[in-house]
């Protein structure tokens, strides 16, 4: 049968939120619901590629033949992204927390303590910035997502230079896409834009995966 494109090679990917807890139960958050993620894990795989998934709480299944390593915090993220490595591809789409409480309470926090408010919140690890500036285990492609609000282009662009990825998905969320089924998106590189179409999720990442498959084949055969 015929060889599939991405056979022999590994391909990271990140999706879902990520959770940081506050005390035993509470926790900062978003509203990512995985899907598209998901779908970049599964059309990789469909071509070919080893998969990782290094994955927030999300409730989906997992794709057949991909490696999925549950997380819950953005430094577990990126400790199992790490420890992923070496891939040829990595692909950033989880809904990483910029932010952590900077203490975790052990205890539950209780409504007239002063200890409740305020929240300190400390950064969190850039996971697609830190991957890009890995050194010798860089993956040799790595591809993030953004979502803007205004200015898409002009932001997405610059987003893309300062992260240091190959590759930027930008979409405009000012209308709002989490857990919808369809996307449109901005395929920004150093030098070119394309614009495509509103399509689902799962086709995006096929479209996706098939410009991946190509950046690869042309590697090859220069
Ligand atoms: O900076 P911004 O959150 O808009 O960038 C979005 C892209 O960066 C996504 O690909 C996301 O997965 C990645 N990201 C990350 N770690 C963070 C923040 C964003 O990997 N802490």
């Amino acid at each position: 049968p015929h060889k599939k494109p991405l056979t022999g090679r590994h391909a990271l990917v990140t999706a879902g939120p990520t959770v940081e807890p506050i005390d035993p139960v509470r926790f900062l958050s978003n509203h990512s619901s995985g899907l598209q993620g998901y779908a970049v894990a599964k059309a990789l795989a469909q071509l070919g590629a080893a998969v990782t998934l290094v994955s927030g709480p999300v409730s989906l299944t997992t794709p057949e033949n991909v490696t999925r390593i549950n997380v819950q915090t953005a430094q577990q993220m990126k400790e199992a992204c790490i420890s992923a490595l070496p891939a040829d591809i990595a692909v950033c789409v989880a809904a990483v927390s910029d932010w952590r409480p900077k203490h975790v309470s052990v205890v539950k926090n209780k409504k007239g303590t002063s200890s409740l408010a305020p929240i300190d919140l400390v950064e969190n690890p850039d996971i697609l910035r830190d991957l890009c500036h890995i050194g010798a285990q860089r993956p040799s492609l790595v591809v993030g997502f953004a979502a803007e609000t205004d200015h898409v282009l002009k932001h997405a662009q610059e987003k893309r230079r300062k992260k240091g990825c190959e590759w930027l998905l930008a979409n405009d969320v000012s209308q709002g896409v989490f857990g919808q089924e369809s996307n449109r998106v901005h395929f920004i590189t150093e030098d070119t834009i394309e614009d495509w179409p509103t399509m689902s999720k799962e086709a995006l990442a096929m479209q996706l995966a098939q410009k991946i498959a190509s950046f690869f084949h042309q590697q090859d055969t220069q």
